[in-house]
């Protein structure tokens, strides 16, 4: 005897292939869709034997399919049975029965009970499910209103889900980020807590220039890392306490690259390795590794690069002393629209002078052992 064809619908995955292995187990051939619209193409070329359908489905719900499975004279014959999660209740039941579905049956069942159901079902022996079949239904959108208002519980409760597991993901970027910048750090004692102060006074500034928060946390992040490349430049070079040969300057401009060849695959919401290789560009081409100049320039890299140049200028370096933070908003101001973006500078110098921003005392990452 040939195998009864059971069309499994589920927008659930984990429902379909559970399906599935009970229905093998039990000898029948399964076919499945996930949704109303699939199910309904699947059957014009496969017609099953039975239909086995859950009721909350993307694109078409399992209510529709029933409809238009029932009101379909060729389809109409064939079995159609609900299996559905438990926040179904009484007046789901009786709406399923009324649409002309033949059984409705809540999960989860025993493996043995679903396919003694399914049997019985395809015999045509679930007398006392024929006998509940299509009760009226005095109001039809009171019982679609009280599925609807259990739809958004549900669905309140799985974005309430969404948003603990958004916020464990947050502390994992926000961790990793920080690892980073540690390790930089660890490598240049003279420059820690520059990233840190640079991020302070890069996400300061794209909110005073009026960015959203997602914008403003991605200029907060590369920051955090801008300086990662470093970790190409041997120690001897970073730490001299004298000015650097031109040899030893063009290793420390391949650090924006290197930056950029850490970061490029990990896969942050904002394009954090693109800011990072153009922390070092200029308006006018001057800058590198790229000599990118104009349009070119992202507004990322254009606002690192004043925050860098800020905060670099006002802190004491191996190779010179700190010029303080007049002088360095001084040299935004003079460079405004030659190598700083003017708006960039703009709000940089109005952030210091109007708002009184200081920069942030940033505890140093030494690590030692
Ligand atoms: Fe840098």
């Amino acid at each position: 005897m040939a195998k009864a064809r059971v069309l499994v619908v589920d927008g659930d995955p984990s429902g379909r292939y559970l399906l599935e292995t009970i229905l093998t187990s039990g000898d029948y051939e399964v076919m499945t869709a996930e949704d109303g619209v699939e199910a309904l193409e699947v059957a014009k070329y496969d017609t099953p034997d039975l239909v086995i359908a859950d009721i909350l489905m993307p694109r078409m719900d399992g209510y529709q399919l029933c409809r238009e499975w029932k009101a379909n004279p060729e389809l109409s014959p064939i079995p159609f049975v609900f299996y559905t999660a438990n926040y179904a209740d009484e007046d789901d039941e009786t709406f399923a029965l009324s649409l002309g579905a033949d059984a409705f049956l809540r999960k989860p069942m025993p493996p043995q009970r679903l396919l003694e159901a399914f049997d019985s079902i395809l015999e045509g022996s679930h007398a006392p499910l024929q006998i509940q079949r299509r009760p009226a239904v005095e109001d039809e959108t009171r019982v679609l209103k009280a599925y609807n208002a259990r739809l958004v519980s549900k669905l309140e409760e799985q974005l309430a889900e969404l948003h603990e597991i958004n916020d464990v993901l947050r502390d994992i970027v926000s961790g990793t980020v920080n690892a980073i910048g540690k390790l930089t750090e660890a490598r240049d004692p003279y420059t820690s807590g520059h990233q840190k102060r640079v991020s302070a006074i890069a996400t300061a500034v794209a909110v005073r220039l009026g960015y959203d928060a997602t914008f403003c946390e991605g200029i907060r992040v590369a920051g955090l890392v801008h300086d990662v490349g470093k970790i190409y430049v041997p120690a001897e070079i970073l730490t001299k306490p004298r000015r650097l040969s031109d040899a030893e300057f063009a290793i420390i401009r391949e650090h924006p690259r290197v930056g950029f060849e850490v970061l490029k695959d990990v896969k942050f919401p904002w394009p954090i390795a693109e800011y990072v290789v153009h922390h070092h560009e200029r308006l006018d081409g001057s800058g590198y590794p790229d000599h990118l100049a104009g349009d070119e320039l992202s507004m990322g890299a254009r606002i690192l690069a004043v925050a860098d140049v800020v905060e670099a200028m006002s802190s004491h370096r191996p190779y010179k002393t700190a010029a303080g933070i007049d002088r360095a908003l001084e040299e935004i101001e003079q460079n405004a629209g030659k190598l700083y973006d003017a708006d960039v500078a703009a709000a940089c110098l109005e952030l210091f002078r109007t708002d009184g921003f200081e920069i942030p005392q940033v505890t140093d990452a030494h690590i030692t052992g």
